[in-house]
């Protein structure tokens, strides 16, 4: 996934276990199917954001990246202790707290891969209590690259809710085109990118673009068909991947989005007219302070306003997987002014003392006390750096290009299941958890010889994500009770302490 082909081929024959085990992972015996990597945590001790750290690491392979056991979306402190492990039988991406009906919802894409970086598959909203309230699952009359047939054909990229409570997605189809112009087969297979904008309780589409019809111009591609580092054209399989969108945000009633493969973020208006066009390289619309200010980015963002100067954040990669070791990769926020067309960059976050180069994927996120979070995405590590640019805080999660995440947050969250808390009892050992809760300061543990005759018998502080305690003898009936400061939260069930 999001990854040149060759660079897929080179690791696709070593086993997803095999992968896993050359990075340290964290086990719970009340949740033995949840594998959270160890995270290695490197601070400063200057103020960091508030908030928990929210990824989605996996192993990057295509045959791998489908592996149940490490496609994890996860929330976890910037101590590195687990607060939430969301698991699904396909890969996932862009775990992410939105705001929909005024309330804090927890979004997150899950579908299949695929070899050329996109995939098919459903973005699922949670509330506060982790029940699924809406599924978003677009079923438009497309063609997959691998000739599969999917149920749902959300894009991995993008799941942006508006303030107009709506969705936007990314999504792919695989389409015939001339593309003789650009060097490539009169009747060539290339890779349309589209824009949905879903009524999640409806799932009515509000507003739909797709890059062909836009008419874009192919020219504008920075990977040449000749190159086939993106797809020849040829087939199906090899369809040309000249676009490969994102990001999109909707600011106001425009849409902003990112295509990769052109450098470009691009603003639409309503009716998904170009409104203005910025490329990295040569500026496009805009006059740049100097050429190529940045190459293959990802995740762009408009903050705040919508006058005119606008400050816009997006990670730049600056490198590829068939174009690397060019600059390192930094988060890059940028000021537009959109009357005289000028750019001004604000700042560049990069870490001196440890260059990144990002071939793909990745993130840039600011953050409420004006620091900035940003996501290596292909290489397994997350910054945040301070708002003069120095680097607070590093946080390793694998050994690079072999562990990913699309993206990584930092963001405040606060949840109590609909389901009980875990408990287990082995070897005179009481073991609790309780995935995802987030108020949790005590646990009480009960005990008793009979159900109805159940006491208190001790009290451990809740300091990790499992926490232990130890029975001085077995006992029939062990319980345990989450506790918020006095305020019970939930009790677990009732299990035999032998
Ligand atoms: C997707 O591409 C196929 C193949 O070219 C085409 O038949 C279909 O109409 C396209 N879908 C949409 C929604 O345009
Ligand atoms: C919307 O689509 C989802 C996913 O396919 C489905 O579960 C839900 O029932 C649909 N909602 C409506 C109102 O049709
Ligand atoms: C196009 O790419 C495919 C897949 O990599 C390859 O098999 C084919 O030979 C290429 N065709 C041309 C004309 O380069
Ligand atoms: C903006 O750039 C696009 C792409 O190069 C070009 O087609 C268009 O004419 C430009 N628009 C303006 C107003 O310069
Ligand atoms: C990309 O380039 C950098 C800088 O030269 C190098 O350190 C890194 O190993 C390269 N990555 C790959 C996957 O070759
Ligand atoms: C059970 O606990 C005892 C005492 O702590 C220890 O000696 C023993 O090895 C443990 N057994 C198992 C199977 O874990
Ligand atoms: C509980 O028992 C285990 C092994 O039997 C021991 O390592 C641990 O220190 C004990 N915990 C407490 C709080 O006594």
């Amino acid at each position: 996934m999001l990854l040149s082909r060759s660079t897929c081929l080179a690791i696709a024959g070593i086993a997803p276990v095999a992968l896993a085990k050359l990075w340290p992972y964290q086990s719970f015996v009340t949740e033995p199917t949840f594998h959270p990597p160890v995270l290695d945590v490197t601070k400063t001790g200057d103020e960091l954001a508030d908030g928990l750290i929210l990824f989605t690491p996996s192993i990057q392979s295509l045959k791998d990246i489908n592996s149940r056991e490490l496609a994890g979306a996860m929330i976890m402190t910037d101590e590195g202790e687990l607060v939430w492990y969301g698991e699904t039988a396909t890969p996932q991406t862009n775990l992410f707290v939105q705001k929909l009906d005024g309330k804090q919802v927890l979004t997150r894409w899950h579908g299949q891969g695929s070899n050329v970086g996109h995939g098919y598959g459903s973005v699922i909203i949670l509330d506060d209590t982790y029940s699924p309230i809406y599924e978003i699952c677009p079923k438009p009359d497309f063609i997959s690259n691998d000739g599969k047939e999917y149920e749902c054909w959300a894009d991995l990229h993008e799941s942006f809710i508006t303030d107009q409570d709506t969705i936007l997605v990314t999504a792919v189809n695989t389409t015939k085109a001339d593309l003789s112009s650009v060097g490539g087969p009169v009747d060539g297979w290339i890779l349309d990118d589209w824009i949905f904008e879903i009524d999640p309780k409806t799932n009515e589409t509000i507003f739909s673009w797709n890059s062909l019809s836009a008419g874009i111009s192919l020219h504008l591609s920075k990977v040449s068909i000749e190159s086939n580092n993106a797809g020849n054209g040829s087939s199906k399989l090899a369809a040309w991947d000249w676009f490969h969108m994102n990001s999109i945000q909707r600011i106001g009633d425009k849409y902003l989005l990112s295509s990769r493969h052109t450098w470009s973020i691009i603003l639409l208006d309503r009716d998904g007219n170009v409104e203005w066009y910025l490329d990295g390289s040569d500026g496009g619309n805009f006059t740049l302070p100097s050429s190529d200010i940045f190459k293959w980015q990802h995740h762009a963002r408009i903050k705040d306003s919508t006058e005119s100067p606008l400050q816009l954040d997006c990670f730049d990669n600056s490198n590829s997987g068939w174009d690397n070791g060019t600059n390192p990769s930094s988060g890059l926020k940028l000021e537009l002014n959109t009357q005289d067309k000028s750019v001004k960059i604000l700042h560049r976050l990069q870490d001196l003392g440890d260059e990144i180069y990002t071939q793909s994927q990745g993130s840039f996120w600011s953050l409420d006390n004006q620091n900035h979070m940003v996501g290596y995405g292909s290489i397994p590590k997350i910054k945040e750096y301070g708002p003069d640019g120095t680097t607070r805080m590093t946080i390793r999660f694998g050994e690079d290009n072999l562990v990913q995440s699309y993206r990584s947050y930092r963001q405040e969250w606060s949840a109590t299941p609909f389901y009980k808390p875990k408990i287990k009892v082995h070897n005179q050992t009481v073991y609790m958890s309780w995935n995802g809760a987030t108020g949790v300061t005590q646990w009480d543990i009960l005990a008793g010889m009979s159900k109805d005759g159940l006491k208190s018998i001790g009290t451990v502080e809740k300091k990790r994500f499992e926490s232990s305690f130890n029975l001085t003898s077995p006992v029939p009936f062990v319980q345990i009770a989450a506790y918020s400061g006095d305020k019970l939260l939930r009790k677990s069930d009732l299990v035999s302490g032998f």
